[in-house]
């Protein structure tokens, strides 16, 4: 199977031109992009092979939750993916074990594929807490769906290397993709699983993760925005399908 390259575009960029630009020089297959709801119809628009993303959803469909956005709602703007539990939310809004395994659960209901993001802050490694941390997020958020056959998509994305500069070593993640798979058994999960890596992840160093065939794509965040990195990526995904 070819191995999948997302691309976080986090809170970027301004407008609407700006992210059209940016979703044509990002348009190629094995590539799922992911804007900011706003501009999710814009892109769609663009976009002919990449796949559209969408950085989160709420776990319920309709209703009084002012400034949510339903899974129902995603699909209807052409969205296949969500990421959920990304740590940026975990840490700045709040967003619980619990919360992310309802988001879990609602993507399978409205035909979403999730991205569930794992994995510790550097206090949590500095105190040789990474597996628990991973164990316990894991769990929690695949509770309500472990009997689902049906497609995930795993983020290793140890915080202490989001946005750092400082990516993991690939012997780590190489580790943590063992650790995750055996868990994933333990559990009796049906589910199946595609286990990738992000933080730091640019032209330079995607190589180093993509070459072995246990990881099998990246999330990047900063260098999906800067032009012509994430083409390089993707094509250094395409050579270790
Ligand atoms: P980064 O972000 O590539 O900028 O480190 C990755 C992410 O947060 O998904």
């Amino acid at each position: 199977m070819s191995k999948i390259v997302i691309a976080n575009w986090k809170l970027n960029p301004a407008t609407a031109k700006e992210a059209k630009q940016l979703a044509k020089g990002s348009d190629m297959a094995d590539l799922i992009v992911c804007p900011p709801f706003q501009f999710l119809e814009d892109v769609a628009g663009v976009i002919k092979k990449a796949k559209l993303g969408a950085q989160d959803l709420f776990w319920e469909d309709k209703g009084a939750f002012t400034g949510e956005i339903s899974g129902t709602q995603l699909r209807d703007a052409g969205v296949e993916y969500v990421i959920i539990g990304h740590s940026e939310r975990r840490k700045n809004l709040g967003e619980t074990d619990e919360m992310v395994a309802k988001k879990i659960f609602a993507a399978f209901n409205d035909g979403l594929k999730p991205i569930l993001c794992v994995g510790e802050s550097q206090e949590e490694r500095d105190r040789n807490k990474t597996n628990e941390v991973v164990e316990r997020e894991l769990r929690a958020g695949l509770s309500r769906v472990l009997a689902e056959k049906r497609d995930i998509i795993i983020a290793y994305e140890p915080v202490w290397a989001i946005g750092t500069g400082n990516p993991d070593t690939p012997e780590n993640m190489l580790e943590m993709v063992r650790f995750i798979k055996d868990l994933l058994k333990r559990i009796g999960s049906q589910l199946t699983v595609r286990i990738i890596y992000g933080g730091s992840i640019k032209s330079d160093n995607a190589e180093r993760f993509l070459q072995h065939k246990e990881i099998e794509g990246a999330l990047v965040g900063g260098a999906s925005l800067t032009r012509g990195e994430i083409q390089k990526i993707v094509e250094i995904a395409k050579k270790y399908k």
